[in-house]
């Protein structure tokens, strides 16, 4: 997700790893750039929702899109694999979940690919949403949950067959927080989760603010420690080149910058953007060709490492780095130029998030001296302030671990926690399990909800392991419930 734009330039100079948090678990933007044959057929439904399932004065309804693939299905009580959809469009998550569509025939399962409130086609207000607080205030958790759970309940009461179907949640994500939340508050509705690359913990007081930047610095380690040397020693040295208007005419036409290095709010926001292709290449390094993100080659970390395999100084630094950067956002050759805003595009999904990071989903970032990243503090007081400044809202940092039980959530069941090691988010994830039903998977190779994804020829031996695994918990949960007829 793009952060919203106003934000961008007041926590850029405060903290880029605060600027590049909340972009990091969505759509670059909402048209996806993929070009998917995936051929996976589903048709689309929407269903009328409130606006507040919490109070009972605001009797506004919206539209809530879902999407449903039945052909694989058993109409005799066949489960239900039900993906809580995260933030952006849910086509584009249904298109990236290629698993569910892989299990869905030995399971003989209804699919279904429910749309977050606030993104893609389930706009409460039209094109009032994002001009007025009072009009994004429906934008939480806890109301897209509800939403699920009305939803799952529409399905089962109107769907001939599925009155007894046991549903699974699935999520990647935020999507996952959604799916492993799902299980802990409505354990009625759904009988299991699987949350893959979701960092439940990665909230005020659970994890600590440096351990994701940390996690990234871990992963491009293992592709190459020169790269990691280089990049360290790149933000000193870019702020040593664009001292003078000659250097930041030299980083604008070595970079092929869409517009020139003007002012120092120009430079760092510039170097907040080298930051977050480097994070967006870690979350995305799958070991096949993907446009997850943006269209890259396999093990992408390794490709972009490949400029900057030997120690560079000086401008020779800069024209690495610029090969690096250009095999993120230039890897199909079609980039007239190179745009330091392009994280910023403001889509609707973009602004959605930018919204949830200012209210809930409050992910402490800072970046320690051990990482490749400029070091940077986190301060929940400046945070708050750019959010308010943003969004007239202020953040309250301890809501989503009262609500969610934080690291006590020992007492809860069924619920799958897998992480791919390379993913920088699998540093706010569970990684060790729980108790018998509260399972963690870690997939040593893999990046953010690699196991997720379609199977692939090029998959490796951990995650189709991950997977395996995933597929026999899912079955014991169902088998554990009333056996099937038909
Ligand atoms: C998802 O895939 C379908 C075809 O498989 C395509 O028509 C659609 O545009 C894709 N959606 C996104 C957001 O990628
Ligand atoms: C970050 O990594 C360094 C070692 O690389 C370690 O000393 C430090 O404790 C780590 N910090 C966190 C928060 O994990
Ligand atoms: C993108 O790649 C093409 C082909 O390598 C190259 O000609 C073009 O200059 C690159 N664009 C940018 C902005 O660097
Ligand atoms: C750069 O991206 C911004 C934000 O998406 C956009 O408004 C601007 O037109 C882009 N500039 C160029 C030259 O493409
Ligand atoms: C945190 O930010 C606030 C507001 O910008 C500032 O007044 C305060 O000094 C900062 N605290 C630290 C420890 O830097």
């Amino acid at each position: 997700m793009a952060m919203n734009y106003a934000l961008v330039p007041l926590l850029c100079c405060i903290s880029i790893a605060v600027a590049l948090y909340p972009r990091l678990l969505s759509p670059r933007n909402g048209n996806a750039k993929a070009s998917l044959t995936n051929g996976y057929s589903y048709e689309t439904f929407y269903l009328v929702q409130q606006v507040d399932h919490f109070g009972f004065n605001n009797e506004d309804t919206f539209k809530q899109r879902y999407l449903i693939a039945s052909q694989f299905w058993n109409h005799h009580g066949g489960p239900i694999f039900f993906y809580t959809g995260n933030e952006g469009d849910i086509t584009w998550f249904c298109n990236n979940t290629g698993f569910m569509w892989d299990i869905a025939p030995e399971f003989r399962a209804l699919l279904v690919f429910a749309e977050h409130r606030y993104y893609g086609s389930s706009i409460p207000y039209g094109s009032q949403t994002f001009k007025d607080p009072s009009k994004l205030n429906y934008l939480t958790s806890e109301q897209a949950l509800a939403d699920f759970a009305v939803l799952i309940r529409y399905l089962k009461s109107s769907i001939p067959g599925t009155s007894d179907s046991p549903v699974v949640a699935f999520g990647g994500s935020y999507g996952g927080m959604l799916s492993a939340w799902m299980r802990m508050k409505y354990p009625g509705t759904v009988i299991g989760a699987l949350a893959a690359s979701a960092p439940v913990w990665d909230f005020t007081g659970l994890t600590p603010c440096s351990a994701v930047m940390n996690t990234t610095t871990q992963s491009y380690l293992r592709a190459s420690p020169q790269c990691v040397d280089n990049i360290r020693q790149s933000w000193s040295t870019i702020d040593k080149i664009a001292a003078t208007v000659d250097g930041r005419n030299y980083i604008y036409n070595i970079f092929h910058l869409c517009s020139p290095l003007k002012t120092t709010g120009d430079v760092a926001k510039f170097k907040a953007w080298l930051s977050s292709a480097w994070f967006d290449l870690a979350m995305v390094n799958y070991p096949y060709p993907a446009s997850f993100l943006e269209p890259l080659p396999a093990w992408p970390v390794k490709v972009a490492c490949s400029p900057l395999g030997s120690p560079l100084q000086d401008k020779l630094l800069m024209q690495g780095l610029y090969k690096a950067v250009n095999i993120y956002f230039n890897y199909t050759g079609q980039a007239k130029c190179l745009n330091t805003s392009q994280d910023a595009t403001a889509s609707l999904g973009d602004a959605g998030w930018g919204y949830q990071a200012c209210t809930e989903m409050v992910m402490p970032s800072c970046v320690d001296s051990s990482s490749m990243f400029e070091p940077t503090t986190w301060n929940f007081t400046s945070y708050s302030d750019s959010c308010y400044s943003s969004y007239k809202m202020r953040p309250r940092q301890h809501w989503v671990t009262t609500q969610y039980s934080g690291k006590n959530i020992g007492d809860t069941s069924n619920i799958i926690f897998s992480n791919g090691l390379l993913d920088p988010w699998s540093a706010g994830g569970v990684l060790n399990s729980l108790s018998d039903s509260l399972v963690a998977i870690q997939i040593p190779d893999g990046a953010h909800h690699l196991d997720l994804r379609a199977a692939d020829k090029d998959d490796t031996d951990y995650v189709k392991a991950a997977r395996t695994q995933e597929k026999n918990i899912i079955r014991f949960w169902l088998n554990s419930q009333k056996p099937l007829k038909g």
